[in-house]
């Protein structure tokens, strides 16, 4: 490893390795339904059969997407740099019964699957990466796929304007709203010490990564979804 290559291992914002947070973290999630937003991504997946499908999850956490589409997809490869977050992830999958997942310790920059998959997919994580290296994870999630293949990317982007002071203020005073102080005292801590960015950025990172993007998902104010397809492998 280079010694100026990025230690993704290394936390920063929340913690994902200190076994609190982790065990506090599908409490915090309590107003996800992970099997709806499984079944929503399926769908839109459609006419393609899922079934002979390989996905890779990439910051797997606790378990939302690989747990819950295990009974959808052939194989799922669920990869996380926090054991602490995996370990739940593993007992759920243990617990149901669930055979056909892979848990690999790794990240968006280092993980190398032995054989491209068919789908990788991304909720809430690569914003723990500053932009150089999101560049280099999203031309390493290229090399994860086939040609063709899907790639899905959810997490916090954000849609607004420059004038971002009174957009992220009013952001806050809707979340604490919506979904109570402590949900909005993390997600300052998010845009305070995590990496979220713009929406132009991350579109022209997809792009020059060898994306098309087939849909963008910008109703909720808090997330972006991008379902794209690998067009091309640059370089
Ligand atoms: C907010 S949680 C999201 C978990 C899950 N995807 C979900 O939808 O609930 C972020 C996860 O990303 C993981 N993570 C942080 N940096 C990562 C990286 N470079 N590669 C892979 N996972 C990473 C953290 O350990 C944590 O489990």
């Amino acid at each position: 490893m280079k010694d100026w290559f990025y230690n993704e291992f290394k936390q920063v914002g929340v913690d994902y390795t200190d076994k609190t947070s982790a065990d506090h973290y599908d409490v915090q999630m309590d107003f996800r339904d992970y099997d709806e937003e499984v079944k929503r991504f399926v769908d839109r997946l459609a006419p393609a059969d899922t079934r002979t499908m390989t996905a890779i999850d990439l910051g797997c956490g606790t378990g939302a997407f690989s747990v819950h589409a295990a009974r959808y997809f052939r194989t799922i490869l669920a990869v996380d740099v926090s054991r602490e977050m995996q370990s739940i992830a593993e007992a759920k999958a243990r617990e149901a019964g669930i055979a056909n997942i892979e848990f690999h310790r790794g990240g968006f920059l280092g993980f190398r699957p032995a054989e491209p998959a068919d789908v990788v997919t991304t909720k809430w994580a690569l914003h723990h990466l500053p932009d150089y290296w999101k560049q280099a994870a999203l031309l390493n999630v290229n090399r994860m796929l086939k040609p063709g293949g899907f790639f899905c990317l959810t997490d916090v982007i954000f849609p607004f304007d420059p004038d971002f002071e009174v957009s992220v203020q009013s952001l806050l005073d809707g979340l604490a709203r919506d979904h109570g102080q402590e949900f909005a005292d993390e997600t300052a801590l998010h845009i305070r010490e995590e990496y979220s960015t713009f929406d132009w950025v991350i579109t022209g990172m997809l792009e020059r990564a060898g994306f098309k993007i087939l849909e963008a998902d910008t109703a909720s104010a808090l997330t972006t979804e991008y379902l794209c397809a690998k067009i091309e492998t640059p370089g």
